[in-house]
C-alpha cells in the first residue's frame, strides 16, 4: 500500500488537492491560490486539484464531495496517476484516506504498476486525525486482502492454498489462532464433503479465533468459501461460469475483518468459520437426489448440485450452533442469482429476525459505504424445503431464490435462530465496471461492513 502521511507542512512543489465549499481549508490557501479557487466561480464542496507551479487558468481535476468524501478520495486518486499530492483538509480524515486507498487498489499479481507516491494530507492538527488514519488503513488492508484473495484465479486457488495464506496471515498476529480441519476432521460435515467430492482438490473447514482478554461478546462469522463453482453435475452456463472464482468472497470478507480487528485491537471474541470446496464435475461429484447428513445430524436432499453454497454453510452452522456458543452469528455468501434480481449489482440482501441485529449491521454498512436492504423470512414460506425422503430438500423449483435459500440456513441454527444474521451479497461481491472506489473484478464487499460492526460493540464506530 502507498503511504498516506498527515502533516502541517505545505510543499509548494506538489500538486495540490483543495477542498472548497467546507470551512477550514481555506485558511491554508495562500494570496495567489485563492484568487484561482474564486475564479473558478460557485461551485458547491467539489474537491479541486490544481497543479503548482500555479499556472492561469489552474489546470482543474474535479471530485464531487457531496456523495461523500470517500468517493472523493477515490476518483482523486484514480485522477493522479503514481503524481505525489498534497490535500488540504481539515475535518476527520477517515473517510477521504479510506477512499484514497480504495481507489488505489491494485490486484498484487496486475500488470499495472501499483502506486507507490506518497499523499499527504495537510491539516493544522496532524495529531488529532492520526488514529482516524490508522483504522483507516486497517480498513483498507483488509479490504486490499479480501480483493485479494477473491481476484486470485482458482487453479491456484485452492481450498488448501487458501487456509495457508490465512494460516500465514494469522501467524502474524499475536492473538489470532487458526485451526484447519480436514481429512478425518471434517468427517461430520457432509455438506461440505459432498460440494468438495467432486474435486482434485480436498476441501477443508478453516476456523480462525480471536480472544482478546476482557471481551464479554462472543460473535461468530461464516463466509461461503467456495473457490470455484462450476455447478457442478447441474453444470452452469458459460456465461454463469464465467465470474465464479469469486464464490469465495464471503470467507475472503471474514477473514480480512477478523484479521483487521486484531489489528485495532476489538475487545470482541471472534471465531470465523470458513467452508471451503471446490465445486467440480466428476465421476465423484455428488448427484441430484443424493442425500447427505449435515452436521447437525439432519439429512438434505441435493436436488440441484448448482446449490451448493448453503450446503456448507448448513454445516459450519451447525458447528457454530453446537460448540461455540455465540451471541451473534453473522454469515456472507454469494449465494444466489436471485439476490442480484433482486437488489441489483450494489445491495446486498440482509435476512435477520432480530431487529437491532439488523439495525447494527445496517448502520455499519452505512458507515463503511456498503449498502444493505432486508430481506423477510417467511415462516410460511418454509413449505417449499419439504423433501419426500429428508429432512428437507435444496432448492425448490420456484419460490424466492433468496429467501428460499435463506429460509434453508435458518433450519440449522435452532434456539440461536433471533440472534443469527444472514447476508447474500452475490452480486456486490464483483464489479463488473470501474468505479472510484471499486476497480473491475472483486470489490472486498463486506469487509468494512464487519469491521465497522465489530468496532460498534467495542463502543467505536
Ligand atoms: N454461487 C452461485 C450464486 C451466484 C450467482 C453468485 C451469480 C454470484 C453471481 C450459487 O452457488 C448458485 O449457483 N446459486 C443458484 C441456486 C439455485 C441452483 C437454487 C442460483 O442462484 O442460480
Ligand atoms: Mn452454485
Ligand atoms: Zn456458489
Amino acid at each position: 500500500m502507498f503511504p498516506i502521511r498527515l502533516t502541517d507542512r505545505l510543499d509548494d512543489g506538489l500538486t495540490r488537492v483543495v477542498p472548497i465549499g467546507s470551512s477550514g481549508p481555506l485558511s491554508h490557501v495562500d494570496g495567489a491560490l485563492g484568487d484561482e479557487i474564486a475564479a473558478l466561480g460557485d461551485r458547491p464542496d467539489p474537491l479541486i486539484v490544481l497543479r503548482r507551479p500555479l499556472s492561469r487558468p489552474a489546470k482543474v481535476l474535479l471530485a464531487d464531495v457531496r456523495p461523500g468524501w470517500r468517493a472523493a478520495g477515490a476518483a482523486i486518486v484514480r485522477q493522479a496517476g503514481d503524481e505525489p499530492l498534497q490535500i488540504l483538509v481539515d475535518e476527520d480524515v477517515r473517510d477521504l484516506a479510506e477512499g484514497l486507498w480504495l481507489g488505489g487498489y491494485r490486484y498484487r499479481d496486475a500488470r499495472e504498476e501499483p502506486r507507490t507516491a506518497p499523499i499527504d494530507l495537510v491539516t493544522t492538527r496532524p495529531e488529532v486525525y492520526a488514529r482516524s488514519l490508522a483504522q483507516a488503513q486497517i480498513a483498507a488492508r483488509a479490504t486490499w486482502l479480501a480483493r485479494d484473495l477473491t481476484n486470485t484465479p482458482s487453479n491456484l486457488k485452492i481450498p488448501d492454498w487458501f487456509a495457508e495464506e490465512i494460516s500465514g496471515a494469522s501467524a502474524r498476529r499475536p492473538g489470532v489462532e487458526v485451526r484447519v480441519h480436514a481429512g478425518p476432521g471434517i468427517e461430520r460435515f457432509g455438506g461440505l464433503r459432498a460440494v468438495g467430492g467432486g474435486s482434485k482438490w480436498r476441501p477443508c473447514m478453516v476456523e480462525m479465533t480471536w480472544r482478546p482478554p476482557g471481551a464479554t461478546t462472543h460473535v461468530v462469522l461464516v463466509g461461503k468459501g467456495i473457490t470455484f463453482d462450476s455447478g457442478g453435475l447441474s453444470v452452469k452456463t458459460r456465461e454463469g461460469m464465467k465470474r465464479m472464482k469469486n464464490d469465495m468472497a464471503g470467507a475472503a470478507a471474514v477473514a480480512a475483518a477478523t484479521l483487521a480487528a486484531a489489528d485495532l485491537g476489538l475487545r470482541v471474541r471472534i471465531t470465523a468459520l470458513m467452508p471451503l470446496a471446490e465445486n467440480a464435475m466428476s465421476g465423484s461429484a455428488f448427484r441430484p437426489g443424493d442425500v447427505i447428513t449435515q452436521y447437525d445430524g439432519s439429512t438434505t436432499e441435493t436436488t440441484n448440485s448448482d446449490a451448493e453454497g448453503r450446503l456448507v454453510l448448513a454445516d459450519a452452522l451447525g458447528y457454530a450452533v453446537e460448540g461455540l456458543d455465540p451471541d451473534v452469528i453473522v454469515d456472507l455468501a454469494t449465494l444466489t442469482g436471485s439476490q442480484k434480481v433482486a437488489l441489483g449489482p450494489e445491495i446486498s440482501a440482509l435476512f435477520t429476525e432480530n431487529d437491532e441485529l439488523a439495525g447494527a449491521l445496517r448502520a455499519a454498512g452505512e458507515r463503511a459505504g456498503e449498502k444493505m436492504w432486508r430481506m423477510p423470512l417467511p415462516a410460511e414460506y418454509r413449505d417449499l424445503l419439504r423433501s419426500d425422503v429428508a429432512d428437507r430438500h435444496s432448492s425448490p423449483t420456484g419460490g424466492p431464490g433468496a429467501v428460499v435459500a435463506a429460509l434453508f440456513l435458518r433450519d440449522f441454527l435452532g434456539p440461536y435462530a433471533n440472534r443469527w444474521a444472514h447476508v447474500d451479497m452475490a452480486a456486490p461481491a464483483w464489479s463488473d465496471t470501474e468505479e472510484p472506489a471499486t476497480r473491475r473484478g472483486a470489490t472486498g464487499w463486506g469487509t468494512r461492513t464487519l469491521l465497522r460492526y465489530l468496532s460498534a460493540l467495542d463502543g467505536g464506530q
